[in-house]
């Protein structure tokens, strides 16, 4: 079997190891890959973006799976090209990834599926949006509706604050053609969750949903980044939760999505802030995570290639289940000095070799390529350091024991990733606490 794995991140480099824990004797591939992929598999020079040449590529090397990692080849359309030349692939069509990649469709799907999502409106032009703001008030959010690298949302504590916003968006474009629409929304208030789903467009298999920390600092502070860290799994995600998500957004959604001629087969991801009045939507994605992905796979006992074959293939997941560890995961994210903002490169990274041997450690590389002088950093989050235990404290210990004894030049993480879960000293729960639908 030849597996292709388009994107060359810490999300990817877990995907390829979890695909190839699953299935030892398949021939795996990946664009441009970074150097924690490197060893796993043979590197393909075609960047993600070039959709017409991976495509060429993968019909004449009769790639068997291809699964996509990151929203921006799934919203130019990479997995209807592929499946036009016969190649299965996993992840939503073009028309289905819309979910992501247009915030405002999303949010009027929502509307018409009846699902609990933040009150709106959506604009086109600045000046009806800022007399929206001025009426609403603050706390509001302002968001760029198409994609932006996780940058497009404001959440704004005053009126100012989100006018200015709304016109960095729509006049001076810093996000170009995202903040072409934007999006304003009403504050919501509540833990944040994100509840991964399996779905072939109608069934659904839910994932451990995992917690992730968006801010640079400690305490939740600063800027917000791609993810400092992550765990899973959460013990507010009770069983009752994950039903009531199922049944009140995730089936809603999927319909509402067929029936607009955009089946989704894929991974649908659901950002959920957990609110007084019950589980409401921040926003859909439409890949898996990153930095929970790092969390959520190492836990799985069951295969995950059978399913995504499945998935690609135009098959069914009725009947199938997942099988979970009973085990706790924490990944510490490590990143270059300056991120979120401009950083360094190309400095040398040492990793302790017996680190390799823990069973209870796993370090997936992010930004990081093998040069001539060995290991070294290529982006701004580098390494996902995630650590595995029967209590998340023990996880934590690992991940963070781990992180310490990682070594790069101006090297930056977060020491209190899980905070919220440690406070509630919750026991790991038992495997199947999450049930398939
Ligand atoms: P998004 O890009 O839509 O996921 O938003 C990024 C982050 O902004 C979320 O993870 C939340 O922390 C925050 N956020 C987005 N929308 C809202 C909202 N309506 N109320 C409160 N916080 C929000
Ligand atoms: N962890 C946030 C994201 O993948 O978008």
């Amino acid at each position: 079997m030849r597996i292709l794995i388009i994107g060359n991140g810490g999300r990817e480099h877990t995907l390829l190891w979890k695909l190839a824990k699953d299935r030892p004797d398949a021939e795996f591939f990946a664009t441009q890959p970074n150097g924690g992929m490197a060893p796993l598999c043979k590197g393909v020079e075609i960047a993600p973006g070039d959709l017409e040449a991976l495509t060429g590529w993968a019909a004449a090397r009769q790639i068997d799976l291809a699964v996509v990692g990151p929203e921006a080849p799934l919203a130019a359309g990479i997995v209807d090209r592929l499946r036009s030349k016969g190649v299965p692939a996993f992840g939503p069509t073009q028309a289905a990834a819309r979910i992501e990649s247009s915030k405002a469709y999303a949010k009027d799907l929502m509307a018409k599926a009846g699902v609990r999502t933040a009150a709106y409106a959506i604009f086109e032009e600045l000046a009806p949006a800022q007399d929206y703001i001025r009426e609403k008030g603050a706390p509001v959010v302002v968001k760029a509706s198409g994609l932006a690298a996780g940058k497009g949302a404001l959440v704004c504590e005053t009126v100012q604050e989100a006018l200015d916003g709304a016109r960095m968006m729509m006049e001076d474009r810093a996000f170009g053609e995202a903040g072409r629409q934007i999006v304003v929304e009403e504050f919501m208030t509540g833990e944040e969750l994100s509840v991964f789903a399996l779905t072939d467009g109608s069934e659904v298999l839910v994932l451990l949903p995992a917690q992730d920390h968006k801010r640079i600092g400690d305490g939740d502070t600063g800027p917000n980044t791609g993810g400092m860290g992550a765990y899973a799994p959460v013990g507010l995600a009770t069983p009752e939760l994950i039903e009531e998500v199922i049944s009140t957004i995730l089936r809603p959604t999927l319909t509402a999505l067929a029936e607009d001629g955009a089946e989704f087969r894929g991974l649908l991801y659901t950002g959920l802030m957990l609110t007084d009045e019950g589980p409401s939507v921040v926003e859909f994605n439409c890949r898996f995570g990153d930095p929970e992905t790092q969390v959520v796979l190492p836990l799985l006992d069951s295969s995950l290639l059978d399913l995504l074959a499945e998935v690609a293939e135009g098959g069914s997941l009725a009947g199938r289940s997942l099988r979970w560890k009973n085990a706790c995961a924490l990944t510490t994210v490590m990143a270059s000095e300056g991120y979120p903002g401009s950083y360094p490169k190309g400095l040398p990274i040492a990793i302790p070799d017996d680190l390799r041997d823990d069973p209870d450690v796993l370090v997936f590389h992010a930004g990081t390529r093998r040069s001539e002088d060995g290991l070294v950093t290529s982006g701004g989050r580098v390494l996902a350091v995630t650590g595995l235990g029967d209590s998340m404290a023990s996880a934590g210990d690992r991940s963070r024991a781990a992180a310490a004894r990682i070594q790069f030049d101006g090297k930056r993480s977060r020491s209190d990733i899980g905070w919220r879960e440690l406070a509630r000293c919750s026991p790991a729960p038992g495997a199947g606490q999450v049930k398939r639908a």
